[in-house]
């Protein structure tokens, strides 16, 4: 029993991505995509249960998921909302009360190494209300007007690109997900809203964010290299 319980975010349509299904339902070496990240959760050492946010009228195939996959751990499915804050919203409500530490993952992000979840949650506590995996910009960083005219250059140094899984004190991550969360993109955006301590650890390159097919390809390269 570890007091961490999952909530895995399943529920976007992936438009970016296009296809006839949601994006976690695209192929991914034979099976779904959403079954890479829910294996991993299942396996952690440090996730007592699972919550999955599926699309809506993907419950099912969702629960076939796990059961085929023996996902003991899977405490509830969920469908999601209109935004992914609310479907972190509806995955949360899911989470009993009295569980301390809620870890907050994208199923777009399916090779989730078992020493971040490790990072993020051992990063909490000392008065941190959420630790987030990060990497330094790689790239130099503009801001660009509509017509795409360079307005500014920013200062790189300090910056860096967040990904998931995302871990919380769950009291700090129910109260920042009450009132209006429209237009935020990750969780611990909502949390560092609320007057939340959040804080990085180092994240890992595989964590990429399945956007488009090619997104899709290079993680399939990826995962033929473990
Ligand atoms: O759209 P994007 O890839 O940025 O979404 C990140 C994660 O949030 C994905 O795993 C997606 O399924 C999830 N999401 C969600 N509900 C939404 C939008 C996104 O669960 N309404």
């Amino acid at each position: 029993m570890s007091g961490v319980w999952a909530v895995l975010v399943a529920a976007g349509r992936g438009e970016r991505f296009g296809g006839d299904r949601p994006k976690a339902f695209a192929k991914l070496r034979g099976r779904v995509m959403l079954a890479e990240s829910l294996e991993r959760l299942e396996r952690s050492d440090w996730i007592e249960a699972i919550v999955i946010v599926a699309p809506v009228e993907w419950e099912e195939p969702s629960i076939l998921l796990a059961e085929e996959l023996s996902a003991g751990k899977v405490s509830s499915c969920v469908p999601g909302g209109a935004t992914r804050a609310d479907s972190v919203r509806a995955g949360v409500a899911e989470v009993p009360d009295d569980v301390p530490v809620i870890l907050v993952h994208d199923a777009a992000r399916p090779l989730l190494p078992e020493a971040v979840i490790e990072r993020v949650i051992t990063a909490l506590g000392d008065g941190w209300d959420g630790a987030v995996p990060a990497l330094p910009v790689a790239d130099t960083i503009k801001r660009a007007g509509q017509d795409g005219a360079v307005l500014e250059t920013l200062d790189r140094s300090g910056l860096v690109t967040v990904q998931t899984p995302q871990a919380f004190a769950s009291a700090a991550l129910r109260s920042a997900l009450v009132g209006d969360i429209a237009g935020v993109t990750d969780c611990a955006g909502l949390v560092e809203a609320a007057g939340g301590r959040v804080r990085i650890v180092e994240g890992d390159p595989r964590l990429l964010k399945v956007t488009t097919p090619a997104d899709l390809a290079l993680v399939e390269t990826l995962l033929a290299s473990e």
